[in-house]
């Protein structure tokens, strides 16, 4: 069983965090794709061929969910293998993990219709192609717990921005009001992992500071490593919409400002290398 290094925020820390996130949807505005959308309208003409393919992009890195979600479950136990103090911690946890799991699958599920419903894809083929790339493991291998959290807070940045840009470049709308959808939910995502980021400066501090930069330092987007001809997909629909991960960073920044007054040394320098990764890769 997988030990999870580095110090934990207390029990009530992410329960506070959790019933935020929670508050952060009402039910009202819930939506689902079975009755939140015409998909009698759903019209693939109206997309350019890079535009397609930015869908279909996005479809694999969404419906690698069961993936995501093995990961936390691996790293923060919800059984025997831990102390009474991390499962209850780790059962709090878990209430964002289970939720957060269900819209992620949603996403999935919404991309994979989407393709079905405007007619650029069969299902059985879209189905055998996300198998191919589903299957393959996605592991973060890191030492410390808020590791597990930056990660996720710069990734789901990343997608938000993403959606945001396909959004102004597609031509159907009913596309237009997923990508509106699955922007929203990402946004409320990243300040979930935001919440605890912070968390964790304001509890830890300078003890934090090496753990996080090891992140940037070594940030791959997901399945970045594993889906076949990644870097030539990605620079293929950069046009239509980036999936840069450096535009995230800013947003990582000002949480590390919010969450630290008077900035030691080394939270500065942190600061520092985070704004010369993102100036970096600008184009
Ligand atoms: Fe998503
Ligand atoms: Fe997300």
């Amino acid at each position: 069983m997988t030990v999870i290094g580095g110090k934990l925020i207390t029990t009530d820390d992410v329960d506070s965090a959790v019933r935020a996130f929670m508050r952060t949807t009402p039910p009202q505005q819930r939506w689902d794709v079975e009755f939140s959308f015409d998909w009698s309208t759903a019209d693939a003409d109206r997309l350019t061929v890079g535009e397609r393919s930015a869908v279909e992009f996005v479809t694999i890195i969404e419906d690698h969910l069961p993936g995501y979600f093995a990961m936390y479950d691996r790293y923060f136990p919800v059984d025997g293998s831990v102390d009474l103090p991390t499962f209850a911690h780790n059962r709090e946890l878990y209430h964002f993990s289970v939720r957060w799991a269900q819209e992620e699958d949603t996403h999935a599920r919404v991309l994979e219709q989407y393709q079905i419903a405007s007619g650029m894809a069969q299902p059985q083929q879209l189905r055998t192609a996300l198998a191919v790339e589903g299957q393959k493991l996605f592991d973060l291998p890191y030492e410390h717990a808020v590791q597990f959290f930056t990660y996720p807070l710069v990734q789901e940045k990343a997608t938000q921005i993403y959606y945001q840009h396909l959004r102004q470049a597609v031509g159907d709308p009913l596309l237009r009001d997923i990508l509106t959808r699955l922007s929203r939910d990402e946004a409320r995502h990243f300040s979930f992992f935001a919440d605890v980021v912070q968390k964790y400066l304001q509890r830890y501090g300078d003890a934090m500071a090496d753990p996080i930069r090891d992140v940037i330092a070594e940030f791959r987007m997901p399945l970045a490593d594993t889906i076949r001809g990644y870097w030539r997909w990605a620079l293929r629909i950069a046009d239509v919409a980036r999936y840069d991960h450096t535009e995230a960073y800013e947003y990582l920044i000002k949480v590390i400002n919010r969450a630290v007054d008077a900035k030691s040394d080394k939270v500065t320098e942190l600061v520092a290398f985070v704004e010369a990764c993102r100036t970096l890769s600008v184009r």
